[in-house]
């Protein structure tokens, strides 16, 4: 049997690669992470209870207080909650569950392409939701229902949206929602970036309870700046919830003991808002230096602001390739940024500013030297 063709996960790969030999790594998409301490904060009976764990098997759809406290933050009931190794493993089984050779999808573009690879390398057609550059990106509902047909299995969306900080209008919602009756779709909303907010406190409304045939993807990674936990989660009607169950007993069993104790602590109301807080203190932090300094580039470089997320997407005037660009900026710079092509856009870079200050600066001013250079040879 000839080998199905097989779509990789570019922008994964390229982070895999490249990040540990840089000086400086701007292609993450989270905020500068937490200590365990920062985590466990001053509390000592938390430390307490870490070091008695029992490292045995987690339960592996995650404890009863997780699914609970998680539950909650989509307005859901436990039964609705799977907890999965991060927003990865939520959306590849998702997709799994619901998507086959033939079936048509629609993903939002630019975006994180996991959706989007998982399902072509099921066999599916994939079609785009394109955010519109020139409206400061967003939805093209219009486009929407020119692909939108009678077979359309699923639309996966990102909001708020990696890597243009878009965050839908009620109205975009009901636009999709609609659109996703109209052809009995599913839809797939990743919310990892809920809680990333820039320009307000208030949380990015989940799609859950908008539509039953919703599953929500939500994860520790991004506003509470606990990657390396691992620890995600979907939010779906109980009969999905099984379906997706039955493809993590396969892929993963479960996450581990102590990032589900730690979720526990993570989510745990006071703490929860501390977290929040924290992230969103880097965003503004982060954003007000990254657009200082693209306005400052004499027009090489423009940025839609993002409404969330610790991300800027800045578009640059020259003619080269965004993967040219970037791998110059490895080599020529010490600093990974992401290259647009891995999010479906070209003459644009995705950079994290999300990080301890000096360390944005520093590698912001390696960044424009590299872009100065290459500017004067084109
Ligand atoms: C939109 C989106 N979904 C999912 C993920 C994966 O997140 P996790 O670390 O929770 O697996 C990412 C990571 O960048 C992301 O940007």
């Amino acid at each position: 049997m000839p080998a199905a063709r097989f779509t990789p996960f570019e922008l994964e790969e390229w982070q895999s690669r490249y990040e540990t030999t840089v000086r400086r790594n701007l292609a993450d998409s989270g905020c500068h992470p937490l200590t365990l301490g920062e985590l466990l904060g001053p509390d000592p009976a938390a430390v307490d209870r870490l070091l008695a764990a029992d490292l045995h098997y987690p339960p592996v759809g995650g404890t009863a207080e997780l699914r609970a406290l998680i539950a909650e933050q989509h307005r859901a009931d436990p039964e609705n909650v799977l907890v999965t190794v991060g927003a990865a493993e939520a959306n590849a089984i998702t997709a799994a569950a619901l998507v086959g050779p033939g079936d048509h999808v629609v993903v939002m573009e630019p975006g994180y392409r996991q959706v989007r690879g998982s399902v072509l390398n099921a066999g599916a057609e994939v079609d785009a939701l394109p955010l519109d550059p020139d409206a400061g990106w967003r939805p093209d509902l219009d486009e929407l229902d020119r692909v939108l047909r009678p077979d359309t299995r699923l639309i996966a969306v990102a909001n708020p949206n990696n890597p243009t900080g878009t965050v839908l209008t009620g109205r975009e919602m009901d636009a999709i929602t609609a659109a996703a009756e109209r052809a009995g779709a599913w839809i797939l909303a990743d919310e990892v970036y809920r809680g990333t907010e820039r320009l307000t406190d208030e949380v990015t409304p989940s799609f859950w309870g908008r539509y039953p045939r919703t599953v929500c993807v939500g994860s520790l990674s991004k506003a509470f700046g606990l990657p390396g936990l691992r620890l995600g989660w979907l939010v779906a009607p109980p009969e999905l919830v099984q379906e997706a169950w039955r493809r993590h007993e396969y892929a993963a069993i479960s996450t581990g003991t102590l990032s589900m104790h730690l979720a526990e602590a993570a989510l745990a109301p006071g703490n929860r808002e501390r977290l929040l807080a924290r992230s969103r203190g880097l965003i503004r932090d982060g954003h007000a230096r990254l657009k200082a300094w693209v306005d400052g580039s004499g027009g090489l470089l423009s940025m839609v602001d993002p409404q969330a997320t610790a991300l800027g997407f800045v578009r640059y005037r020259l003619p080269r390739s965004s993967t040219e660009v970037a791998h110059a900026l490895r080599t020529d710079g010490g600093v990974l940024v992401a290259p647009g092509a891995h999010f479906g856009v070209e003459h644009h870079l995705r950079i994290t500013h999300g990080l301890l200050p000096e360390e944005l600066d520093d590698a912001l001013a390696s960044i424009g030297r590299v872009l100065e250079s290459l500017a004067a040879q084109d």
